[in-house]
């Protein structure tokens, strides 16, 4: 049957990620490698009120088909919250999507032919990469350093005459390299930008994942004009509700909504309506976030903590001020080669090569302390900086359950 298939999917591979959540699974595996939400944390007896409540009270909604763009009252709710984001967002500007990995999709839909050029960061995350990539676009990579992406690289790119259909940037406490776009970089790219007419898609569900300091303007509050803003609430509540949505300049919300609507008719009301009662009571869902950012906190301290001590000289990473991630360097290290040694030693990560376009970044790796416990942190970590020093290792103790 394959010869059947459309040229589209021919170069279309398991990501490296999702290749890995099956070893890192594995209960003697400290798996450093997929950013998946710690739910351990959340209070599932009140998430079970609520699921009742609207089975209860609203089931004829509940367990009905709805509107493509969304439950008006979820979009309310998501309107005010944009709001307190300083993002001046009307509810009928609100998309609801299964995630904001749907956006992504709408938007490669909605903007690429095969050939054509987009802008991405290098490093990007890798689930926009996969999703683009379905609509065969060239990329130009942007680099990035400690304050986030480059300007001074995009517009030399500009000026060399590179017209991407639209930029995408994940501004807060990156994936995979854990930094966040400085102040006057934001200031700097909406000028650039709207200069070339090259939108920007502003991917951002870490913001709210802030451990200290104060957060920053988005980069759709500086030019709403000109900006598709992605939200979730993946990691601010459950990634198993699968609600994202854009807010995004108005005919380009109803375009996008026209490609939802023929790709799933609409997102589940029953998740739609259990999100709307979650975000409904205030105390409680910031109380939870808040419970979530001082567990991250915490393992992204115990993170930095260890790998000062057990990463060879040489090494260097990134100091994440939120979110799931840390960006490692390792000159000389080739880290896709290495992971096979390291699941055998019980530890898990992900490769720097899984996040570029052009499969560079083999001296780097993603180290994600969002899942396991600060011990596992410090232990797989530790593991790693002997596997990196090259040191004789023990193997990991079959019965560990550590994760
Ligand atoms: C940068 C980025 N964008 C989008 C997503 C997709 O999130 P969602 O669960 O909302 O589809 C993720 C998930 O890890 C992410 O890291």
């Amino acid at each position: 049957m394959a010869e059947r298939y459309a040229a589209r999917s021919a170069g279309m591979t398991t990501s490296e990620v999702r290749a890995l959540f099956a070893v890192a699974a594995r209960p003697e595996v400290i798996s450093l490698a997929g950013g998946m939400p710690f739910v351990q944390a959340l209070p599932s007896g009140e998430i079970l009120r609520v699921v009742t409540e609207v089975i209860t009270d609203r089931a004829t909604v509940a367990l009905q088909y709805g509107s493509g763009s969304g439950q008006p009252s979820l979009k309310i709710r998501l309107a005010a919250l944009m709001a307190e984001q300083g993002i001046d967002a009307e509810p009928d500007d609100v998309l609801i999507t299964v995630g904001a990995q749907q956006a992504l999709d709408l938007v490669g839909k909605l903007f690429i032919d095969p050939g054509d050029e987009i802008a991405v960061e290098a490093p990007s995350y890798v689930g926009a990469l996969s999703a683009f990539s379905v609509y065969e676009p060239r990329y130009l990579q942007i680099p990035m350093d400690d304050d986030g992406l480059s300007v001074d690289a995009l517009e030399a790119s500009l000026a060399a005459g590179a017209r991407p259909k639209f930029l995408y940037v994940c501004p807060n406490f990156h994936n995979p390299a854990g930094v966040t776009l400085s102040l006057e970089r934001r200031r700097r790219l909406v000028e650039v930008c709207s200069r070339a007419g090259v939108p920007i898609v502003e991917d951002d569900p870490y913001g709210m994942l802030r451990f200290e300091g104060e957060p920053l303007p988005s980069i759709r509050s500086l030019d709403p004009e000109n900006v598709i803003y992605l939200g979730t609430l993946s990691k601010i509540f459950c990634p198993g509700i699968r609600v994202g949505w854009t807010v995004a300049p108005a005919g380009t919300t109803a375009q996008l909504t026209l490609l939802k609507e023929a790709a799933d008719l609409c997102s589940s009301n029953l998740n739609m309506l259990v999100a709307e009662a979650w975000l409904a009571d205030r105390d409680r869902w910031t109380g939870t976030l808040g419970a979530l950012v001082d567990v991250y906190r915490g393992r992204r301290d115990a993170c930095l903590a260890a790998l000062e001590r057990h990463f060879p000289a040489g090494a260097t990473w990134t100091r994440p001020a939120g979110g799931f991630y840390v960006w490692v360097t390792i000159p000389e290290a080739d880290t896709k080669a290495l992971l096979p040694a390291a699941v055998a030693r019980g530890v898990a990560y992900v490769p720097g090569t899984a996040f570029y376009a052009d499969g560079s970044g083999r001296d780097r790796l993603r180290l994600a302390f969002c899942y396991p416990p600060e011990d596992a942190i410090e232990e797989g970590v530790r593991r790693l900086g002997e596997l990196l020093a090259g040191l004789p290792v023990e193997p990991a103790p079959a019965d560990s359950r550590a994760r």
